[in-house]
């Protein structure tokens, strides 16, 4: 029989752009409503780089979403200059749950990311001690790579001997592209985690082509073949644990994405999700979206499950063209199509 309604355990979204400033006023609310937690991206310009930046961030984000009981779990970001003494005060503030690294140059606000893994053996040596994870952006950026490669081979050049010098470290490969980089995690041990993104779920690179330029599908890294579509799509029929929620929803006006030189990002997080129910009803797999969604990440980052539910609906409705922005838009993922599950709206 067709189910008509879901209730699972509230989700977490492990892997969120949450943005600062006005931006942050109009998309923490979205997340806020849908998921009980979010593993916040420090990607800001400055980057959030120190317990102290990450402590101001995350009060402005309560701010932002004053009324709910929703929380933030901060992330610092990863530089060449990341001190051991800077990984033990996030390990002792208790609310900084990861360390991201972004190799420096391979997605927005990156610039001042890692230059090479080697000069961070400190802080990662300090972090595999304290069990807070390495959040990974696995590309590489040297110009030469093809940009489709570029997953691949970050698995063969760094992470593959980050893990055999680290191998202990809790690592999670974040919003995974490639058939490779589910393959790497399934046979790495427990302590290896990936993250999968509703975009890269449903479309393969094609998408970014469909009748013309499709800057709302552009994202880093980018949309691949089909064949490493379909590769996550079995990952999540399979129910494995170490695959969790992370939406990567990532907020760029809609200027900065309809230009010469368009933003990578997709913001996903207005109906995530509703996205996401979707996926695992279409692969037939309803029955693994909670652990996906709701358990292997806490049991993964060592949270407890969270104790309260919520409940989506089978009921047609349509994704607005954009949403406003402060003075800018924002063209949500799926713009003007139709999703077939809706969060009800009490929960
Ligand atoms: O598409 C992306 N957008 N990928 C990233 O890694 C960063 C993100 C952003 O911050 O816009
Ligand atoms: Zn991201």
């Amino acid at each position: 029989m067709t189910k008509t309604t879901i209730t699972i355990t509230r989700p977490d979204d492990w892997h969120l752009h949450m943005r600062d400033g006005e931006v942050l006023k109009h998309v923490a609310p979205f997340t806020a409503k849908q998921f009980a937690r979010a593993i916040i991206m420090p990607n800001l310009n400055p980057p959030v780089t120190t317990v102290v930046k990450a402590v101001e961030y995350l009060d402005r984000i309560l701010g932002a979403v004053e009324g709910t009981d929703f929380e933030p779990l901060m992330t610092l970001y990863l530089t060449d200059n990341t001190s051991a003494d800077e990984i033990i005060a996030a390990r002792k503030s208790c609310f900084i749950k990861g360390v991201k690294l972004y190799p420096a140059g391979a997605t927005t606000n990156s610039d001042a990311g890692v230059t090479d893994i080697r000069l961070c053996d400190a802080a990662l040596e300090e972090m595999q001690k304290a069990g807070l994870p390495l959040l990974v952006h696995g590309e590489v950026t040297t110009p030469e790579i093809d940009v489709f490669d570029r997953e691949k081979v970050f698995i063969d050049k760094i992470l593959q001997p980050l893990t055999l010098r680290f191998p202990e470290l809790k690592i999670v490969f974040e919003h995974i592209t490639t058939k490779e980089a589910a393959d790497f995690v399934l046979q790495a041990g427990n302590n290896i985690a990936a993250t999968i993104t509703p975009h890269h779920l449903l479309y393969n690179r094609n998408a970014m082509f469909q009748g013309g330029l499709r800057p709302h599908n552009y994202c880093l890294p980018v949309l691949k073949r089909d064949i490493h579509q379909q590769a996550l799509l079995a990952v999540i029929r399979s129910g494995n644990k170490q695959f969790f929620l992370g939406t990567d929803s990532a907020p760029h006006a809609r200027h900065k994405k309809e230009s010469a030189c368009g933003c990578a990002g997709i913001f996903s997080a207005h109906a995530a999700i509703e996205i996401y129910t979707s996926i695992f009803e279409q692969q037939n797999a309803l029955d693994k979206l909670e652990a996906f969604a709701s358990f292997n990440g806490p049991d993964f980052y060592g949270l407890p499950r969270n104790t309260n539910s919520i409940t989506l609906i089978k009921e047609d409705w349509q994704v607005p063209d954009h949403y406003t922005l402060g003075d800018d838009t924002l063209v949500p993922f799926l713009a003007g199509q139709t999703i077939n599950w809706k969060l009800a709206e009490k929960n």
